[in-house]
């Protein structure tokens, strides 16, 4: 039986990949957008249009344009003007349907509870406000997938991770919710993604990998440009493969703080992976293990099960 999944997201190149990772092995019951790698409006007719180009049908609901407190983040992106630079995909075959992405994800839970897993590969807006809203819906949900954090260097500051950053308040909530939460963190995820020579073999496929293989080619410029490698990181698809092929990334259960008040490390995950024994927890007050966070990934076994995914489509 496949899994259930309801995938909030702000596309973004990777959000795109993990889209149509998803479509092909997952029961996709529904997509929702949130504010993050670009605007509201240029993330959601991504979205639609990568939905589009992969003929998947799952309905979408787009979702909040701002933060819990504040204003959209404005940074210049990764991901280009637009949000999806690099390639013209297709126009989107439909628009939203009329429901908030909040309203959506409770509905969709409601309607299948206790199967569908929430993935969260933006910030964490819509789904902070779906349990404020409905509280039921922590139990209602198998669990949360995030790809956010980090237990080390951050890429939007030195410590933060831009989807936590971007609305560290909402993430907060989600932590503190107990619902049942696993978090890949770019710790993890900085390191899968498609070098110039995996770019070649999705230019080379089909329609699909070959417009995936444009978006990952000016991706990996724009990292090139930034960070000085030659690759383009497929994070939010860390966070959804596990459904798929479960050995591939390693967990451990611990306590996830989300830093809200420091100047400089406003939006980092604090992770408290300290091997201490049960004497040692008790002495340092270690606090309830709150997330299932990635420690270990197969990269390799990842990047190519993404890759034969892709050049999957016809
Ligand atoms: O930090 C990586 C995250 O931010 C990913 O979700 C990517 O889409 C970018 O938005
Ligand atoms: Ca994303």
């Amino acid at each position: 039986m496949r899994t259930k999944i309801v995938i909030d997201c702000d596309p973004g190149h990777d959000d795109a990949v993990a889209l149509l990772y998803a479509a092909k092995h997952l029961d996709l019951v529904g997509v929702t957008t949130c504010h993050g790698n670009n605007t509201i409006g240029n993330v959601t007719r991504n979205a639609l249009s990568v939905l589009t180009l992969g003929g998947i049908t799952a309905p979408l609901a787009q979702g909040c344009a701002d933060p819990l407190l504040g204003r959209k983040s404005q940074v210049a992106s990764v991901h280009g003007k637009t949000g999806l630079d690099g390639s013209f995909l297709p126009e989107p075959d439909r628009a939203p349907v009329a429901a908030h992405a909040v309203d959506f994800l409770i509905e969709t839970a409601h309607a299948h509870q206790g199967e569908l897993v929430l993935a969260v590969l933006g910030p964490a807006t819509n789904a902070a406000l779906a349990i404020k809203k409905e509280p039921r819906l922590v139990s209602w949900l198998r669990e949360i997938t995030i790809m956010g954090g980090s237990t080390g260097l951050g890429n939007i500051t030195p410590v933060a991770e831009f989807n936590i950053w971007c609305d560290p308040e909402a993430a907060a909530a989600l932590f503190a919710s107990r619902a049942r939460i696993r978090m890949v963190g770019l710790d993890i995820t900085n390191t899968v993604g498609f070098d110039p020579a995996g770019i070649d073999r999705l230019l080379a496929g089909g329609r699909v990998a070959h417009h995936v293989g444009e978006l990952m080619e000016f991706y990996l410029g724009r990292e090139l440009d930034r960070r000085g490698i030659a690759f383009a990181p497929i994070h939010d698809a860390c966070a959804i493969v596990p459904y798929v092929e479960e050995g591939l990334v390693e967990y451990r259960h611990c306590n996830v703080g989300i830093e809200l008040a420091g100047r400089l490390t406003r939006g980092m995950t604090v992770c408290d992976l300290r091997p201490l024994t049960p004497q040692g927890r008790a002495d340092r007050g270690v606090g309830e293990a709150n997330a299932y966070v990635a420690v270990r990934i197969d990269a390799k076994g990842v990047v190519a099960n993404v890759m034969e995914t892709l050049l999957s489509y016809s």
